[in-house]
């Protein structure tokens, strides 16, 4: 058995307690320590999960049990609860997306660098086993260069327009939120994006119900994806090239099985179960990176979160999404 890394988590939310689950069935992890910022929450959350309960982020970060803090809270406070838990000399692990904006990512990329502490955006689906068939594929050259891909991301919210999915003043909308996703995934495939054009429609509130956008990237690729927060959509997810195209059915972040259809008309399926509810191998990849002293994620690196926020920067400034930290 190895020593065992000990997680500290900020926030007691919905994917807090996720992760926290997950915990639980990734081997030589603990969770040691929750912060929130009411007692009773951070109290309630420890009697489910275990670990010492905080009243306050600060006090979990200062806490000396913790290695590396889990960021659960909404986008907009990404980097100021990653700052503090990098200033505590924490690592961290950052949930989507990374930041607000790309000025802030540059910033907790430079904190924890001076710092000497691992860093990644907690872009969870890239180490599925789903995803590393994908790359497997690819790598064989099953579809050949993989050239276009196309993607979608609906699903109709019920929740309160105050909700953080809504609320502009805590990041909401439908693009940081889950148009993170198709374009992290073509990012990845296609390489680096070279330009993106996009529309919107907003809400009275100014966050955004609907994007969609189509990238061009670097290597002649393009890819076209649209997301919104009002259609029951497939959200399904398609890689072409030349040869054939593997199809990631439905919902496509956390596909368990990759479909090959091939130029000639061949087809087969690749069952791709993941382990728990699917947040347990990127855990391991953070430990795995600790336990090596990497700073940071081959599969994830600081560089491409900091590049993505670039991107939706740019989308937000074509179709007028706008968030207070952009002043
Ligand atoms: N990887 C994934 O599959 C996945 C899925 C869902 C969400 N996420 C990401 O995880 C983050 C949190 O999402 P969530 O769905 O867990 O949100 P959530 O259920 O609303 O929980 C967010 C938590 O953040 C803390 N918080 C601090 N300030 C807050 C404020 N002003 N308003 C609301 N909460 C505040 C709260 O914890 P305390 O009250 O304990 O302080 C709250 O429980 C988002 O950035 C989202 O993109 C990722």
């Amino acid at each position: 058995m190895l020593t065992p890394i000990r997680w500290g988590i900020i926030g007691t939310g919905k994917i807090a307690h996720a992760f926290a689950s997950a915990l639980r069935d990734t081997p030589d992890a603990v969770l040691a320590a929750v912060g929130s910022r009411q007692q009773a929450s951070a109290a309630a959350f420890c009697a489910e999960f275990g670990g010492t309960p905080y009243a306050s982020y600060a006090a979990l970060c200062a806490a000396p049990e913790v290695d590396v803090v889990y960021v659960a809270t909404p986008h907009s406070l990404h980097a100021e609860n990653a700052l503090q838990a990098i200033a505590a000399g924490k690592h961290v692990l950052v949930e989507k997306p990374f930041t607000i904006n790309q000025r802030e990512a540059v910033q907790v990329v430079a904190a924890a660098r001076a710092r000497g502490v691992f860093a990644m955006e907690a872009m969870w689906t890239r180490f599925l086993p789903a995803s590393e068939t994908v790359r497997a594929l690819i790598a064989a050259g099953e579809i050949g260069t993989p050239r276009q891909i196309s993607a979608d991301f609906g699903f109709p919210s019920t929740l309160p327009p105050e909700h953080r999915l809504h609320n502009r003043a805590l990041g909401g909308g439908a693009l940081l939120d889950i148009g993170i996703y198709p374009l992290a995934l073509a990012s990845e495939i296609l390489g680096p994006v070279e330009s993106v054009q996009g529309q919107s429609r907003l809400a009275a509130n100014g966050s955004d119900v609907m994007s969609g956008f189509i990238l061009r990237h670097t290597g002649g690729g393009m890819a076209a994806c649209i997301c919104s927060t009002e259609a029951w959509s497939p959200i399904e997810l398609t890689i072409a090239g030349p040869e054939g195209y593997l199809r990631l059915p439905t919902p496509f972040y956390k596909a368990r099985q990759v479909h090959v259809v091939k130029r000639d008309g061949s087809q087969r399926t690749i069952d791709t179960p993941y382990r728990g509810n699917g947040y347990v191998h990127q855990a391991e990849e953070v430990m795995r990176c600790l336990r090596a002293g990497a700073l940071e994620s081959p599969r994830m690196p600081l560089d491409e979160s900091v590049a993505l926020m670039g991107v939706l920067d740019t989308l937000r400034a074509q179709v007028g999404l706008r968030y207070e930290a952009d002043a």
